[in-house]
């Protein structure tokens, strides 16, 4: 890439950050509110607000949903001022919307921006979804193992035994039966109740977070956020996709996938390099969430490019305009 381009995206990257802040900032109201809808709201018109101000040519790929079911920020609407280089867009204006509605933590607003056709179009299904942190050889876990193999796997490779590895699981009874196997082996297991792309982000901080692995399934969008974030962090992830129905087989037909079957690792789901943003909403273990005193509001934001492997962290602070 020549030397204009490269500042040209390195200038991007901090735009992107401003995107996410906006939608934290603007879901701030709606923490511990138990409005979901509201708050996911909020979120959506301050992130494409903002990223419309963007001198970029750009198409939402994981979006708020199909243009049918989503007015705003659906699967192939263009944003940006088209001024700019084509991108492709994936975005999760509040993922965590729950987590949100009842103050609970690591609600995020979060985007990802990649050259146009670099990242996976995933349809709105389930994906089966495996994660570690950076350092460990590839193939040390992989989703054709059980659940307790991955964690003797795991804790070998760290030098331990299973007592030493912590899995984050989603706690849903889909995943009883896999809970069930790690717990037996020895394992800790972090649940939580929402949010699986802060719990795969997890993984790349281990030494932070205390999370060691992630495993269970999950949204099919979620799964390419993660995989862009880990893509700039380190680490692995495989996902596949999980169909219920015909209808959702279709719904990957028409997002352009033809092996149904397909195991993706992390380059498969982000193929080019990726500039990936996330802001705190709720507290996190992660990321620091909205803080508001009268008058001022302060946010934190992550902000990573894989190109350079870099890793900020940017404090934002503002007074409240009313
Ligand atoms: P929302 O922010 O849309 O509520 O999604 C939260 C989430 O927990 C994701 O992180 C996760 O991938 C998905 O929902 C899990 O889906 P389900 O609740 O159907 O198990």
């Amino acid at each position: 890439m020549n030397s204009q381009a490269e500042f040209q995206d390195r200038l991007l990257s901090l735009g992107l950050a401003r995107v996410s802040e906006a939608a934290a900032i603007a879901s701030a109201a709606l923490i511990g509110r138990g409005d979901e809808k509201a708050a996911d709201q909020a979120a959506v018109n301050a992130m494409r607000d903002q990223l419309n101000l963007l001198d970029i040519a750009g198409t939402v790929v994981i979006g708020e949903g199909e243009r049918d079911e989503a007015p705003m920020l659906y699967i192939g609407e263009k944003v940006g001022t088209g001024k700019g280089p084509a991108v492709d867009i994936a975005l999760d204006p509040l993922e965590g919307t729950t987590l949100t509605a009842k103050d609970m933590p690591n609600a995020l607003t979060v985007i990802a921006m990649a050259p146009a056709g670099t990242l996976l179009h995933a349809p709105d299904v389930y994906m089966e979804k495996l994660a570690i942190g950076p350092g460990y050889a590839p193939g040390t876990v992989t989703l054709a193992m059980s659940p307790a193999e991955r964690v003797q796997r795991l804790a070998a490779a760290k030098g331990g035994s299973a007592r030493d590895i912590t899995v984050c699981i989603l706690e849903r009874p889909r995943h009883e039966a896999m809970i069930a196997e790690v717990r037996a082996t020895g394992a800790a297991i972090r649940l939580i109740t929402d949010g699986d792309v802060a719990g795969i982000i997890h993984c790349a901080e281990s030494a932070v977070t205390g999370i060691d692995m992630y495993m269970g399934s999950g949204g099919a969008p979620e799964g390419v956020l993660a995989a862009a974030a880990l893509k700039c962090m380190g680490g692995q992830i495989y996902g596949q996709l999980l169909f219920r129905n015909d209808d959702e087989r279709a719904r990957a037909r028409r997002a352009g996938i033809t092996d149904l079957n397909r195991i993706y690792q992390r380059d498969d789901l982000v193929t080019a390099d990726v500039i990936f943003a996330a802001t705190g909403v709720t507290e996190g273990s992660i990321l620091k969430g909205i803080r508001q005193e009268p008058g001022w509001i302060e946010t934190e934001t992550i902000l990573m490019r894989s190109k350079t492997g870099s890793v900020r962290r940017m404090q934002y602070r503002a007074p409240v305009r009313g």
